[in-house]
């Protein structure tokens, strides 16, 4: 598995801005969704077939190249936070599908519940997967949906992660049960607290986009 935290800028601004506890809700949000757009303009660079052709611009003809809409392209976001995380997602990617999945984590057990699943039967083939939830803690979310996706036909190689911050315990997961999988992630932390919290973490991300 490889695990990519991309080294720019804006993307350090986003997460510190996450971070803050003094953060309201709206600009929490707008921060999370301009994080989610640096994120996939990064895990989808070499990632997206293109056609090439020939275009008449208003001065002259000239080579040109779109992502090939043939090449079906979805995002799975994870509700409820992945939501504010893939707010981009579908004005930066030509064609794609939103798949909804919603998974809540027990404050108890930490074990994840499905209680929305909107993904396909099976996924169209040679499907490109971008798979969006903010925080990777102790891994049960994702793994589980993940596990969802490749019961639908969709191989390690198919699917990117998209996350704001991940923990050790999740990418220890994601590593043995997923090798070959891409992550992309805004920042690593060091731990995650009994309670199931990454520290320093953002807190809650579902409560704070959205009260
Ligand atoms: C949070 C977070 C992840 C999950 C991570 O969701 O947004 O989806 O927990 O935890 P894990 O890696 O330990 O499984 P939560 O269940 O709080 O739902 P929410 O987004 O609706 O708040």
């Amino acid at each position: 598995m490889l695990v990519f935290v991309p080294p720019h800028p804006l993307i350090k601004h986003w997460i510190s801005v996450l971070r803050n506890e003094q953060t309201p809700c709206p600009i929490f949000r707008n921060a999370m969704a301009e994080l989610g757009r640096l994120l996939i303009y990064e895990a989808s660079r070499d990632w997206l077939p293109t056609v090439a052709g020939e275009i008449q611009s208003p001065m002259a003809i000239a080579s040109v190249e779109f992502v090939d809409p043939r090449e079906p392209v979805a995002i799975v976001p994870i509700l409820r936070a992945g939501l504010s995380l893939a707010e981009h997602a579908s004005s930066i990617l030509p064609a794609t599908k939103t798949y909804h999945l919603g998974v809540s984590r027990d404050e108890e057990t930490l074990l994840p519940t499905v209680y929305l699943n909107k993904l396909p039967d099976k996924f169209p083939a040679g499907s490109r997967v971008f798979v969006v939830d903010p925080m990777l803690a102790t891994g049960g979310t994702i793994v589980a949906a993940l596990d969802l996706l490749k019961e639908r036909g969709i191989d390690n190689k198919q699917m990117k992660v998209i996350s704001a911050v991940a923990a050790p315990p999740a990418l220890q997961k994601l590593s043995e049960k997923f090798p070959g999988l891409h992550v992309y992630t805004g920042i690593i932390d060091p731990t995650v607290n009994e309670k199931g919290f990454i520290i320093p973490g953002l807190g809650d991300a579902g409560d704070r986009s959205y009260g």
